[in-house]
């Protein structure tokens, strides 16, 4: 009888994480590696929200919360979500936890019996199909590749739906395509949801903030009230204010559901870091100024990328409404050699000698559940994309 648990059977470890480290050990062995891999923006956190940190810890307030948040804060994510989504919710309808990561995982948790399926379209984020298996649910996949923007469309959601459907998770602009949802395409969506009352929206609106040209955000609750009653909307403050390491993310949604999560909560970290809970209420409520700078920054990086790896050869890149990543197809890689020998069956074999070969470090395509393909995080210096797409049309170019 082995020690571990057989739940451990049911998933992998993070293929982004194994990507960072296996970048990380080139760079301790002298290589010239740059790291594309990362899925975090590579700007500090602004003063103003590292002041009120500081305050914070000044003020002694280093003791346990409210498992699910303290009201400060609670109030600063209800007023975003009716400031900037036109959604209204109490603080009693509201979760945080220890990034949206600890909150969708509460969610699922909460919810989940053996058997029960949620949707999910692919390609996904990594971590989506292995929370639903370490809950006991079962992923069922939507695909949805660059033909279609890498967005569903109503049919394929109701044929995916059946009685066992618990979820829908829905991710706009997604990790990792960057594809976002207008709120015509989501009413799409919604419009088959409402005719199967028994399944909720989980949508994961982490990137909502990165979206370029005149692309308009939008979220399933706000676009169909309808579904109000049956969605968990989530958010958090790692992407949007260069937060990842203070771990911040919340949800709000119906009141029993809240409760079930904070059951969960309690009983495994309790409350996320209170430090950190008090730079998110600045974060939510102090200057929002820097946002629209970000933003261009992010949309000067995503042309530059999109532009170059369009110039590689057998490579071909859409232009995503948001995020920070590209996915491109690499259709046309797949079957030759490259020019340090090594084959190129699938597109983890491409993101190997890639890194072996140049020290480009990107996700292949088969971790987020569409091949063959790879994603590239533009979250790094214009100088550091530019020889990195360089070095991807190098590499493409030496294919045969
Ligand atoms: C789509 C998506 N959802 C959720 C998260 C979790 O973010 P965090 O736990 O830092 O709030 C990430 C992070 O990479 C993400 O890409």
């Amino acid at each position: 009888m082995s020690f571990l648990s057989s739940t451990l059977d049911r998933v992998k470890p993070s293929p982004t994480i194994a990507v960072t480290t296996r970048a990380q050990e080139l760079v301790a062995l002298g290589r010239d590696v740059i790291g594309l891999g990362a899925g975090e923006p590579d700007f500090d956190t602004p003063e103003n929200i590292k002041e009120a940190a500081i305050r914070a810890i000044r003020a002694g307030k280093t003791k346990y919360t409210a498992v699910d948040g303290i009201p400060e804060l609670k109030r600063a994510i209800c007023q975003k979500f009716d400031r900037e989504n036109g959604l209204a919710y109490q603080p009693a309808q509201v979760s945080v936890g220890t990034g949206g990561k600890q909150v969708l995982y509460n969610a699922l948790m909460a919810t989940l019996n053996p058997g029960d399926e949620v949707v999910i379209p692919a390609p996904y984020w990594v971590s989506y199909p292995d929370m639903v298996l370490l809950a006991g649910g079962q992923p069922v996949f939507v695909a949805a590749g660059p033909e279609a923007g890498f967005k569903i469309t109503p049919e394929q959601l109701e044929q995916a739906i059946t009685p066992r459907t618990k979820w829908l998770i829905f991710n706009s602009p997604s990790n990792p395509t960057g594809a976002g949802y207008t709120a015509a395409e989501i009413k799409g969506l919604a419009e088959v949801l409402m005719r199967h009352p028994h399944v909720w929206v989980l949508s994961d609106d982490m990137y909502e903030h990165l979206v370029f040209d005149d692309f308009e955000f939008a979220t399933p609750a706000q676009v169909e009230p309808g579904l109000y009653e049956r969605t968990l909307t989530v958010n958090g403050v790692s992407k949007a204010y260069a937060m990842t390491g203070w771990r911040i993310g919340y949800a709000a949604g119906p009141v029993p559901l809240i409760r079930a999560m904070g059951k969960i909560q309690s009983q495994s970290t309790s409350n996320p870091c209170s430090v950190s809970q008090w730079a998110a209420v600045e974060a939510l409520t102090g200057p929002q100024d820097f946002l629209a700078p970000n933003r261009a920054l992010f949309q000067r990086r995503r042309d530059l990328v999109v532009g170059m790896l369009n110039e590689a050869e057998g490579v071909h890149c859409p232009k995503p409404e948001g995020a920070f990543y590209v996915y491109p197809d690499i259709s046309g890689c797949i079957g030759k050699v490259s020019k340090g020998g090594a084959r190129i069956e699938t597109d983890e074999d491409f993101a190997t000698a890639l890194l072996d070969e140049t020290g480009v470090a990107v996700v292949f395509g088969a971790a987020f559940g569409l091949s063959p393909a790879f994603r590239v995080s533009y979250a790094t210096s214009e100088t550091q994309l530019s020889e990195a797409c360089a070095r991807i049309q190098d590499f493409c170019a030496g294919l045969r």
